[in-house]
């Protein structure tokens, strides 16, 4: 009898098969028993009527939500199942039957409650389907950069200096020395991108964010990319076929689990058909005053002006050109007009907010010290990243993604929390 996953049993219609899992739910007519058997690969029901096996019927009648167990059945076809077929059970094994209650109901319970819960909460409703399309974005980043021969790489997580402002640093003691979590890892990218040529990585970023929205996080993982000899143009082309490619692919391979999601999947694949819009940032700040919003030029959009932009465009925006002031030291600025630099945002539509910061970056050694002064940073601490000045620098330019995100944008999750296994936010350690 071949042991398979819930995922595989379509394909094994008529056959004898085994399942090892947890009972998910279970309902009874008093003459039939229907128990939701869950492997992480999906759920299946599995049937037993009382006449059929009075023994197994009494065992898996009393059997509690969670139970671990091993279940034999033969699989049958089923064009009511949303896989496709269900499980005429024939025996089962217990391997561990909770005592108590599982603490996580299959209604609503408080955000709160569940979040406390959140390592059994994880294995219910929609956080399942969630956590499979985030695996799919994670795979989707990778190969996109893999297929183009980008090289993968890492940056320290330990570090000696900020990158993003220093508002947002968590700061440890390093044996006697302030040392820094990494806000992210361009900073050593550009480096590795000077020995080997275009390089990604996705790993974890912390900031020290007071803000509570649904979009911030105190750690998430970042997804960059480093080019070098790139200008900006080319970078924002490759950032939307990037975005296009990682939504696409999510949709193909995820089609179930968007489903069970009751997203909306013809309004997300319309949303990155077309070419993305590009808009000046003065452009978008006359935009915005005509759209009503009380904005000025140098001001940062905050969710209402970003939610607005996305619904006057029902697609990606690339904000571009921000004046210097309004960001970190490492930005080019551009020849045409040096208060403004070679840089944009990318916003999501429906209101999921900024998804990929990204600019070209400042190549000459004068202009990088002369703007690290600027920005109040002592220039010491920022010698090796000169030193990418001052040997055959080129033209390079790169950005980062907040994958947790896109993920809220594809799934239509409301908190980027429900998004992240483990989510780390300014009032919450535990679980
Ligand atoms: O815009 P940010 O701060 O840009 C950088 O870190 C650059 N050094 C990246 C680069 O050029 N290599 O962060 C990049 C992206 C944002 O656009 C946003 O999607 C996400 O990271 N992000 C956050 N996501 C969740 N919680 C937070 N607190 C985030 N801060 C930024
Ligand atoms: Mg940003």
């Amino acid at each position: 009898m071949p042991t398979i996953t819930v995922s595989e049993a379509h394909q094994h219609i008529g056959q004898q098969v085994t399942l090892q899992g947890w009972l998910y739910n279970k309902r009874s007519s008093g003459k039939i028993l229907f128990l939701q058997v869950r492997d992480g690969s999906g759920v299946i029901q599995a049937v037993l009527g009382a006449t059929d096996n009075p023994d197994l019927f009494a065992k898996a009648s009393q059997l509690s939500r969670e139970t671990s167990f091993i279940v034999h059945g033969l699989v049958k076809e089923d064009q009511r199942a949303s896989i496709g077929c269900e499980l005429l059970l024939t025996d089962l094994e217990i391997l561990h039957q909770p005592t108590e209650d599982f603490p996580i109901e299959l209604k609503e319970q408080t955000p709160g409650f569940l979040m406390d819960h959140r390592h059994l909460w994880i294995r219910t409703g929609r956080q399942v389907p969630v956590l499979r399309i985030r695996d799919a974005a994670f795979h989707a980043f990778r190969e996109f950069f893999h297929q183009r021969g980008f090289v993968a790489t890492e940056a320290p997580i330990l570090t000696g200096t900020s990158v993003e402002g220093t508002t947002t640093l968590f700061e440890l003691d390093y044996f006697g020395e302030p040392a820094y979590l990494g806000q992210s890892g361009q900073l050593y990218l550009e480096a590795t991108a000077m020995a080997l040529g275009r390089v990604y990585w996705i790993g974890p970023a912390f900031r020290a964010e007071k803000s509570k929205t649904r979009k911030h996080v105190t750690e998430f993982w970042i997804a960059e990319a480093e080019m070098a000899f790139y200008d900006h143009k080319a970078s924002l082309d490759l950032q939307e076929d990037l975005v296009r490619y990682i939504v696409t692919t999510v949709i193909e391979e995820k089609a179930a689990e968007l489903k069970e999601l009751d997203r909306d999947v013809e309004l997300l694949r319309s949303e990155v058909t077309e070419p993305f819009a590009r808009i000046d940032y003065g452009d978008a700040v006359t935009l915005l005053q005509e759209l009503g919003h009380d904005v000025a030029f140098g001001d940062d959009f905050g969710a209402p002006q970003e939610a607005s932009l996305g619904d006057h465009f029902g697609k990606p925006i690339f904000i571009e050109r921000f004046p210097i002031e309004m960001k970190p030291f490492y930005m080019k600025r551009d020849p045409s007009d040096r208060s403004r630099a070679l840089a944009a945002d990318l916003i999501a539509p429906e209101g999921y907010g900024e998804i990929i910061g990204g600019s070209q970056r400042v190549d000459t050694e004068e202009e990088l010290v002369s703007q690290l002064r600027e920005a109040g940073l002592a220039v010491e601490p920022y010698q090796w990243y000169i030193d990418l000045r001052k040997f055959g620098s080129v033209p390079h330019s790169g950005f980062g993604m907040g994958l947790a995100r896109v993920i809220a944008w594809i799934t239509g999750v409301s908190h980027i929390r429900e998004v992240i296994p483990f989510p780390r936010q300014i009032n919450r350690l535990y679980p």
